[in-house]
């Protein structure tokens, strides 16, 4: 199948120039003006923009957590995810106790096979390195495409690990090349606030976020980079929220370490007033680190446009308000910890990034698209619009009115972070490799269209392959 997407302003996360883009068998195969070839398909992007398919680096489908588990399954996760413009996404697939690691990944792929609506890899989310997988499996995982090492550095007595286990997992990726991943809180210090606090009598949703201080998070983002150096590991660090976390990765990143740091679209947004919304509400907005105050909305702006912080993702970890969220009513500490988000990123960055004037176009598409796929082993097969990669693309309608709320969204969440919020700028046209996924607000693809990506190394180009018979 070709297609031809005529006129748009093909933007990249370094140009931004009006153009026909050319795709056949499911690669991008000509990009140029007034492009005189026949195609099955003709798309007229005049006055839209064509962006690469977004990518997610940090979704949560299918997760079992909190005694729950996430509400949205691969099928349903990566739909919403289409019709937000995200093409492709890495999830953790988090190693249960006592498993191996191949005995994880067997878990994680059976709940997708045959469901996938977009492309994906996986992340391990490493939990035991004694009764569990070993280092040699561990070391192993890059030849199977993981090559990315996520460690929790909070929620102790679930994922949590210790210095141990997170020391020698960076001593594996310096050897194997996969890039360590950090949830960095400091899990022992939130967990005696937690029980003080509980031992008090506070049992409402905003201690959640008072016992999860912005020190803790700025400890253990310090420290994760410092024994990250030491093993020579590359680190990435995951939502980061606040000016303590964003502080020592800017100095890491000035003295040349091989560190990088990870915001998501509600950090932007959200804060300690929503987690103090009357009657139970603030449970919606308790996800960890948690909420903050307001003031660093201006840190985290300042951070992606300094490239302190090189990407944004969504942490989509949603749990329904009605039956989940609910098991904490009465103990905060009970709340399974998550959010929603995967189909709203492009929207609202592109409402209070690009059209506030906060961040260009084309950084907006180097957050959202071409670092992801840098930092995670994807580029220059996706990430970006260039003869041979993948045809993952967005024709993005930029006067296109939309108000964002659960109705319209295609999550199975009850619930909508930014419920009412209006927005100018959305998808029109969504394509994965040159197949349509969504186009006017419909979905046109079926599930099983979605494939694996074996990732290549942190630091190593993945190159384009046909996928299909010509
Ligand atoms: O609250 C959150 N973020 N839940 C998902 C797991 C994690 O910490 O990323
Ligand atoms: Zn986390
Ligand atoms: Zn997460």
């Amino acid at each position: 199948m070709s297609v031809l997407i005529k006129g748009g302003l093909v933007v990249t996360a370094s140009d931004s120039t009006v153009a026909d883009v050319f795709v056949d068998d499911e690669r991008i195969s000509l990009i140029g003006e007034d492009l005189d070839v026949q195609a099955d398909k003709v798309i007229d992007a005049a006055g839209k923009y064509v962006l690469p398919g977004c990518i997610d680096p940090h979704t949560h489908l299918d997760m079992p957590f909190g005694g729950t588990v996430t509400i949205d399954d691969v099928e349903s996760g990566q739909t919403s995810a289409a019709f937000g413009g995200t093409t492709c996404h890495v999830d953790f697939c988090i190693q249960g106790k006592g498993q191996t690691f191949a005995q994880a990944l067997d878990d994680w792929r059976a709940k997708a096979n045959g469901r996938q609506m977009i492309d994906m890899g996986y992340h391990m989310a490493v939990t035991d390195l004694a009764e569990g997988g070993t280092l040699e499996e561990l070391a192993s995982l890059p030849e199977q495409g993981v090559t990315s090492y996520k460690l929790f550095m909070a929620y102790k007595g679930a994922l949590m690990v210790d210095d141990e286990t997170l020391f020698r997992t960076m001593e594996v990726a310096a050897k194997t090349g996969a890039l360590v991943m950090v949830h960095a809180e400091n899990g022992d210090v939130v967990d005696i606030l937690v029980r003080e606090a509980l031992e008090a009598g506070h049992t409402e949703p905003l201690y959640h976020a008072l016992t999860r201080p912005p020190e803790a998070e700025g400890e253990a983002t310090n420290r994760a980079i410092q024994l990250a150096h030491l093993a020579g590991a590359p680190l990435y660090v995951v939502h980061v929220t606040c000016k303590e976390a964003v502080d020592p990765i800017a100095a890491a990143r000035a003295n040349g370490w091989d560190v990088w740091g990870e915001t998501c679209t509600q950090y932007f947004f959200t804060s300690l007033d929503d987690i103090s919304k009357p009657n139970f509400e603030g449970a919606k907005y308790v996800f960890s680190p948690p909420v903050r105050d307001k003031s660093n909305w201006d840190v985290l702006w300042n951070a992606v446009r300094t490239d302190a912080l090189s990407a944004i993702s969504t942490d989509h970890c949603a749990f329904s308000f009605e039956g989940q969220k609910s098991l904490g009513k009465d103990d905060f500490s009970k709340i399974p910890n998550g959010g929603p988000g995967i189909e709203d990123r492009l929207r609202m960055i592109h409402e209070f990034g690009v059209r506030a004037g906060r961040i260009s176009l084309n950084r907006m598409v180097e957050l959202l698209a071409t670092n992801p796929a840098k930092l995670f082993g994807l580029y220059p097969r996706k990430g970006t619009i260039a003869v041979g990669s993948d045809a993952d693309l967005v024709v993005f309608d930029p006067n296109k009115q939309v108000t964002l709320s659960v109705q319209s969204s295609h999550s199975k969440v009850d619930y909508n972070l930014y419920e009412g919020t209006q927005v100018t700028g959305s998808p029109e046209v969504v394509l994965l490799r040159g197949h349509v996924l969504v186009e006017n607000d419909e979905l046109v693809a079926s599930p099983g269209i979605g494939q694996y990506v074996a990732r290549a190394r942190y630091g190593e180009e993945l190159k384009p392959v046909r996928t299909s018979v010509a």
